[in-house]
């Protein structure tokens, strides 16, 4: 006999006695010795039986295989065809490893199998076995998803996702009826959805949708948004454009919605689906940010339920008013509405949400005073108003907001003295307020902002001389006063500015010897002392 078949024939032999001694069906004992010849798996020994090695789950009454669950094994290597001969699997997780080459579709033979996870490998093309020599000319068959996936009328979870899959989603994927999650999320999927559920069963049972993060395009089709279980849709990150779907209405069990990054827009120009949502009672999560939307925000957005936490609408092409009906949505934690043409004032009605966290209104072309009412919400960490037409002072009641981490006000018609409270905000990390009308001077108290990194105050009306209290900022990595009316010396303390890696304090009217204690500055990058009255060398 040949080595191979003498080998062959003794791990026959022995399979057969370990099944024999186990009970276990000998298909799924060979099924697995076949994927242990192509592994390395902790405990997998062939003189014990497959029931007992680690990720292997046996029924004792049947005798069979119903669980592979070797994800985050670090394994390399093909998936052994053979798996398909686990006829019994009802559970096949095989994610976080590096797994290439193709699913082998004997896979798909398995009719009991309930969850198939294979995320996270490199599924990207028949194993290239023919050039090893050269990994760098290594060239990956892409990887599609076989339609026969749609022949396992059991399957309730599919997941392949961060894979390099590419092509189509299979129609064959909704006429899955027991499907209840789908996952293909980050791959290199294209193409677009089936447009009608005619032929299709649809996917009655889904509760999880998640497609981001692909190339898909088209239109999303109404079916897809007509299952009453679903509680999450993730596509955002695709290609996908067309009217967002009325049949939104229907998603009564709906928490987290995800469009963001697509080419959506509305079938009507006061966002109707956003209205249709007001049924989902559970809802918590709503992104449709980065889509030409084109329309204005309803006042009916105040009927929305009460449960939502975060909504992005960022750069969807919104104007018009923000309505004052926002403030019923009182668990709000997040609400962006950033770089639209939003105009009017900022409702004082915001001032009710005081369980935000982040606030973002920036570049819009919003007027008016900054409400006092924004002082009430003392959770706040994230506010940003920047690039707008918001004038008057700031609030002096800001210095309330003790959680604040980041603050921009920078390009708008702010003016008047920058409150005294505001530098007791020992929290903060960054604060921009450029291109203001600001004026008065910098207190001894901006020494009190300890942790601060960026402080951005060019480009206003600043008088008097730079406080030597500036000193004791000792994590501040960016400084910009340039374009005020500061005086005076540069304080020898800039030299305990030991983090600081950009300092402008161009066009001011500073004066005196340029300290040389800049010289303890190592990791300064960038250094703007022009347009000043400044004696002396540069430090080297
Ligand atoms: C193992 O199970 C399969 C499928 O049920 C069956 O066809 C086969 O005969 C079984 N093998 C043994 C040795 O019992
Ligand atoms: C199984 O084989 C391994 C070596 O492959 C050995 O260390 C171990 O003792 C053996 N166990 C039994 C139960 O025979
Ligand atoms: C393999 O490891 C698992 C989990 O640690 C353990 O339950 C099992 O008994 C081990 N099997 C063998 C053959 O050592
Ligand atoms: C597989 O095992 C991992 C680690 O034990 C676990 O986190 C994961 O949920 C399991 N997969 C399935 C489908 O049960
Ligand atoms: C197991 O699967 C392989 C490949 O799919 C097939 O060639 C072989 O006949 C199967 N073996 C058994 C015992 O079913
Ligand atoms: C591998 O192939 C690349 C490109 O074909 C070539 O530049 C490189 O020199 C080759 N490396 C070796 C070790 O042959
Ligand atoms: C998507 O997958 C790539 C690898 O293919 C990874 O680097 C990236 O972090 C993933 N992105 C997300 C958001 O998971
Ligand atoms: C969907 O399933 C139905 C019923 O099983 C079948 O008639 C139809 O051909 C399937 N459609 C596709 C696209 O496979
Ligand atoms: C995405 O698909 C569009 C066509 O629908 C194509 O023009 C574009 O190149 C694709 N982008 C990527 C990254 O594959
Ligand atoms: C949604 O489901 C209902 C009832 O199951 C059905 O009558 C309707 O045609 C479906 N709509 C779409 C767009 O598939
Ligand atoms: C919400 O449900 C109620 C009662 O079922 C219904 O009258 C109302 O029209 C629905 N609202 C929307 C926006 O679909
Ligand atoms: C508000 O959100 C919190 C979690 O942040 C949650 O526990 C609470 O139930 C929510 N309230 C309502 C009315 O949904």
């Amino acid at each position: 006999m040949e080595r191979s078949a003498i080998f062959y024939f003794h791990y026959l032999l022995l399979s057969l006695v370990i099944a024999a001694a186990n009970n276990i069906n000998t298909t799924d004992q060979q099924a697995l010795l076949a994927l242990k010849a192509r592994i390395t798996a902790k405990n997998w020994t062939s003189n014990t039986s497959v029931c007992s090695w680690i990720g292997i789950t046996c029924d004792v009454s049947t005798h069979r295989v119903t669980a592979l669950n070797i994800s985050d094994f670090g394994l390399t290597g093909t998936i052994s065809s053979q798996l398909g001969n686990l006829s019994s699997l009802q559970t096949l997780d095989l994610s976080h490893n590096r797994f290439s080459g193709t699913i082998p579709s004997s896979i798909f033979s398995i009719s009991t199998l309930k969850i198939l996870i294979l995320g996270d490998n490199q599924l990207s093309g028949s194993f290239p076995s023919f050039i090893i020599s050269n990994t760098s000319s290594l060239r990956a068959i892409d990887c599609e998803i076989p339609h026969e996936i749609g022949n396992l009328p059991n399957l309730e979870i599919l997941g392949i996702d961060e894979n390099h899959l590419v092509g189509d989603v299979p129609n064959t994927i909704f006429n899955m009826s027991a499907l209840k999650a789908l996952s293909l999320l980050n791959n290199t999927l294209s193409g677009s959805l089936p447009s009608s559920s005619k032929n299709l069963i649809g996917l009655p049972n889904v509760e999880r949708l998640d497609l981001g993060l692909n190339n898909l395009s088209g239109r999303i089709p109404g079916f897809i948004f007509n299952a009453s279980k679903l509680f999450l849709v993730e596509l955002t990150g695709n290609s996908f454009s067309g009217f967002i779907p009325d049949t939104l209405v229907n998603l009564r069990n709906l928490e987290h919605l995800g469009l963001g990054y697509n080419y959506l827009t509305s079938s009507t120009p006061e966002l109707s689906f956003l209205s249709s949502l007001a049924n989902s009672s559970s809802s918590k999560y709503i992104v449709l940010a980065e889509n030409p939307l084109n329309g204005v925000l309803p006042s009916s957005i105040g009927n929305l339920p009460i449960t939502l936490e975060e909504i992005y609408l960022q750069n969807c092409k919104i104007r018009g008013n923000i309505p004052k009906e926002i403030g019923n949505l009182v668990n709000l934690t997040t609400l962006h509405l950033g770089n639209n043409q939003l105009s009017g004032s900022i409702p004082i009605t915001v001032g009710r949400l005081n369980t935000l966290q982040g606030l973002g209104l920036e570049s819009n072309k919003l007027e008016g005073p900054i409400p006092d009412d924004l002082c009430q919400l003392v959770r706040l960490s994230e506010l940003h108003l920047d690039h707008n037409k918001l004038s008057g002072p700031i609030p002096a009641c800001f210095g309330n907001l003790n959680s604040l981490r980041n603050l921009s006000l920078g390009s708008n018609e702010l003016s008047s003295f920058i409150p005294s409270t505001f530098w007791n905000l020992n929290n903060i990390l960054s604060f921009d307020f450029s291109s203001n009308s600001l004026n008065g001077s910098l207190p001894l108290d901006i020494g009190n902002m300890k942790v601060v990194v960026e402080i951005n105050l060019s480009r206003n009306y600043l008088t008097g001389d730079i406080p030597t209290t500036i000193g004791g900022l000792t994590n501040l990595q960016l400084l910009s006063l340039e374009n005020n009316r500061l005086q005076g010396p540069i304080p020898e303390s800039f030299g305990e500015l030991t983090s600081l890696e950009s300092l402008d304090l161009s066009v001011n009217n500073l004066s005196g010897v340029i300290p040389i204690s800049l010289e303890k500055l190592v990791y300064l990058k960038d250094l703007n002392l022009s347009f000043n009255r400044l004696k002396g060398d540069i430090p080297s």
